[in-house]
């Protein structure tokens, strides 16, 4: 695993000569942010050394090194997700790489199911912890101490400080944003009405298929982590409807300015 990571970091190092310390996962409802993106650089998925390749309808693979207002960064446009089948090394291996780049802090952004009775369609909910419900874990077997320790603390996966700061982006540009518990399961069925009630009852306020993994790998290597959700549908007791793929970008769509909005002047104002 340590020389997979190495060969495609140096593969990445012989082409992008200003590595970034900032990376961004471009889940749905942040995939336009790519057209904010300076100086872009693409470096498609099939062309790097021991990445996987996306699969999934609306997700194209690509990554992208250049500059978001006065920062350098790196984004994957689409993610791997554990329902592809993949396994927990692979949806998680371009996070190793990030670090072995020397990316310090992680965004991530995905589209999730609202399950908290206050949240609506289309608005964003930053994820202030999560509950990781999937049936493999990503770190799973031997550690290696070069990447990590092997019992890591959870205490904090998303940075309080980045949280406080987009908090206060968003009051500032007069955003509704909701926060919130982030439940990772594996997919790809949406959940039944039991099921939405029963993540809501342990804790959650949103559920997804993503984020989880990529997440515990970031404060794994000891990165910072942002994660932000776009509520496309409700799973809220009462008001359980129909979800489909379709919808999902749907909603996710009508919120992106507003994430982007706050994306965008966070990884601008943060201190990297
Ligand atoms: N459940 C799981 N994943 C999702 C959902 C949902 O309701 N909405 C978007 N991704």
């Amino acid at each position: 695993m340590l020389e997979k990571i190495n060969q495609t970091a140096d593969y990445i190092r012989s082409k992008v000569t200003d590595l970034p310390k900032t990376a961004i996962i471009l889940g749905t409802g942040l995939g336009a942010l790519v057209d904010h993106i300076e100086d872009k650089q693409y470096i498609p998925y099939t062309e790097i050394p021991n990445f996987p390749v996306s699969t999934v309808e609306g997700h194209s693979g690509n990554l992208i090194f250049g500059r978001l207002g006065n920062k350098r960064i790196m984004a994957m446009q689409g993610r791997f997700h554990f329902y592809e089948g993949y396994d927990m090394k692979q949806v998680t291996f371009p996070v190793r790489v990030m670090k072995a780049l020397g990316v310090k802090t992680l965004f991530v952004s995905n589209a999730a199911g609202g399950m908290n009775p206050e949240f609506m369609i289309g608005d964003i909910m930053i994820i202030t912890d999560h509950i990781n419900l999937f049936p493999e874990h990503p770190l799973r077997g031997k550690n290696y101490n070069e990447l990590g320790t092997r019992f890591p603390d959870m205490s904090e996966a998303y940075s309080k400080r980045l949280i406080k700061h987009a908090m206060e982006i968003a009051e500032e540009k007069g955003i509704r944003v909701m926060h919130g518990v982030y439940v990772g399961t594996q997919g790809p069925t949406f959940e039944t009405p039991a099921e939405y009630k029963y993540f809501h009852i342990i804790g959650g306020d949103a559920v997804g298929m993503s984020t989880v993994p990529e997440v515990i790998v970031a404060r794994h290597g000891g990165m910072e982590v942002f994660g932000v959700s776009v509520i496309t549908d409700l799973g809220v007791e009462g008001i359980v409807e129909e979800v489909s793929h379709e919808e999902v970008q749907k909603a996710a769509a009508k919120a992106q300015p507003k994430m982007m909005e706050i994306m965008t002047e966070l990884v601008n104002r943060f201190e990297e």
